[in-house]
């Protein structure tokens, strides 16, 4: 799979039922998601993830964020409550459409198409925090660990990124499926059984493993906090340290 399958997959996604996308929840299909009740889940996540960062000493004083893989834009419009300036990324047109319909910050967030497997449009060092949720565990390893890295580049040294991704599947029914199944079975049932409009691949991301990958920038995991229990997989959010070793 590469990122031409994802970008199509999520093209599809965000076409034909965007918040549901973002959020899945079965009770959500077909629109089920109000406007508001959608944008406030996001407020809320983004409240928690700053007050935890204040308590880590690692809370940016205003200035730039970066919300990779905005969607619908739920966390940036709660990220520029926060921010002077919010730049939204994601490689599906439809999503960002949606995007810009719920846009409530008054012009200041940048919503941005980007499809390609880095973020060469983004200036090194032109964020304060670099904020992403729900997102990489949608791409294959080998491109979620590219941009990894882009985040460590494109944050500046003192500044902080939050990184949420499953760590492990859970050792429930539907976790030991996506853990063992063949990805064909999996694509089926999301099809042909459960009327996903595209599939969705889940690929966890163990914490050694981001650790790994952020520790030549000089970054380094100061927390990792469980959220989101009562699911399938071990959601951790990542609060990331920027100190600025090589880059
Ligand atoms: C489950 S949604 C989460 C949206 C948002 N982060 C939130 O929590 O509200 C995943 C989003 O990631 C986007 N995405 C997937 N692959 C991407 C990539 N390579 N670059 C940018 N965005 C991507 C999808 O289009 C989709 O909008």
């Amino acid at each position: 799979m590469g990122l031409d399958e994802v970008r199509a997959d999520w093209t599809r996604l965000g076409a034909d039922a965007p918040l549901w996308a973002v959020c899945v929840d079965p009770a959500k299909r077909d629109g089920g998601w109000d406007d508001d009740e959608f944008l406030a889940s996001g407020a809320r996540e983004i409240a928690s993830a700053l007050e935890r960062l204040d308590a880590l000493g690692l809370r940016p004083e205003g200035g730039r964020a970066l919300d990779f893989g905005c969607g619908a834009g739920r966390l940036s419009n709660a990220l520029a409550d926060h921010f002077d300036a919010v730049v939204g990324v994601d490689i599906s047109a439809p999503m960002l459409a949606e995007a810009r319909r719920l846009d409530r910050s008054g012009g200041r967030i940048e919503f941005r198409l980007n499809d390609a497997p880095d973020l060469a449009g983004l200036p090194d060092a032109s964020f304060d925090l670099v904020y992403t949720d729900l997102v990489l565990q949608h791409l294959p390893p080998a491109l979620a660990a590219g941009y990894v890295r882009e985040f460590a580049r494109v944050v500046r040294p003192g500044g902080a990124m939050v990184i949420g991704v499953p760590a492990r599947e859970r050792r429930t029914f539907k976790g030991l499926v996506f853990r063992y199944a063949p990805w064909p079975a999996i694509r089926f049932a999301q099809r042909a059984l459960l009327g996903y409009p595209a599939p969705m691949r889940m690929h966890p991301l163990p914490a050694d493993r981001l650790a790994a990958l952020l520790a030549p920038a000089g970054a380094r995991i100061a927390a990792s906090d469980p959220y989101w229990g009562g699911d399938h997989w071990e959601h951790l959010r990542h609060y990331v340290a920027v100190d600025g070793g090589a880059r």
